[in-house]
């Protein structure tokens, strides 16, 4: 039996040529781009990618470019360590870290931007969170050279803004979505609920539960988006340390809103819950 033992990759030249390597011998590279601090729902993208692939590369980069100036970059959880032993478990072929630096050079001047896609929903309240997550993604594609990524729903405008990026710069790129995976009481895993405290979490569960009173509401017949905001508003503030930043329904492709529901929409929402802005999303059919 042979052990390959998983790649700890840091400097960019050494990922390509890693994975120019693996592509001339006909490898089809399945690329899972993260910020670490990885839980459940990363590793579940991560058996969806060794699922489609002969070879997963997984990234670990906290990528300063697409936190605003108040945002919690500093704050981000990190646990590299434990990162990369749940990596090997899992068996992933290579992980690609980074130094900052290495990213953006001091002389660092291109970026890209998906322009309407992003105006909306988080893009509203997160100026320039996107076109950092899209000079990111566009990156570690070129270096990693991937057939396929994935990404999970829970950031669905994420989504739609890679998918929108590569169509209109033609990669051959294909992109999978994967359902949001949620515990047990059906709160959206993320690295970022490690910021609640006890009685904090208690409350992050309203944004999950706002969700199905929506679906409950349009369900037995309410079309008009504006009451079912209020009344999932309503439902929010009667949880303890929760401020609402949006609520929204929008079309699922172009994310424009919706004021009568006729067809699925998308409903979208952002919550803080004590100082942890939560997002979670669902389709909703009338
Ligand atoms: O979804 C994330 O974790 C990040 O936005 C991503 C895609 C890794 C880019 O930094």
């Amino acid at each position: 039996i042979r052990f390959i033992k998983m790649e700890i990759v840091k400097e960019i030249s050494k990922m390509k040529e890693i994975s120019k390597f693996w592509k001339r011998q006909g490898y089809k590279i399945a690329f899972v781009p993260t910020m670490g601090f990885l839980h459940g729902a990363h590793l579940a993208l991560v058996k969806k990618a060794k699922e489609l692939g002969d070879k997963t590369v997984v990234s670990i980069f906290v990528n300063p470019l697409q936190f605003g100036p108040k945002e919690d970059f500093r704050e981000y959880p990190r646990d590299l360590e434990r990162d990369l032993a749940l990596l090997e478990k899992e068996k992933v072929d290579a992980v690609f870290i980074p130094e900052t630096e290495e990213m953006y050079p001091p002389d660092f001047q291109t970026y890209v931007e998906v322009t309407k896609l992003t105006t909306g929903l988080c893009g509203a309240f997160r100026p320039g969170h996107f076109k950092g997550v899209t000079t990111v993604v566009l990156k570690l594609f070129n270096i990693i050279n991937p057939d396929i990524a994935i990404f999970g729903e829970k950031d669905y405008q994420q989504l739609q803004v890679i998918k929108q990026m590569i169509k209109d710069l033609n990669l051959d790129i294909e992109i999978v979505a994967h359902p949001t995976v949620r515990e047990k009481d059906g709160l959206a895993m993320s690295s970022r609920n490690i910021y609640l405290s006890s009685a904090e979490r208690e409350s992050a569960i309203s944004l999950y539960k706002a969700l199905l009173l929506a679906q409950k509401l349009v369900k037995e017949g309410e079309k008009d988006s504006q009451k079912i905001k209020e009344e999932m508003e309503k439902f929010i503030y009667s949880f303890p340390f929760t401020k609402v930043q949006y609520i929204e329904f929008v079309d699922p492709q172009t994310l424009d809103p919706i004021d009568k529901i006729n067809k699925p929409v998308l409903c979208a929402l952002a919550v803080y819950v004590g100082k942890a802005r939560l997002i979670d999303n669902m389709l909703i059919t009338p």
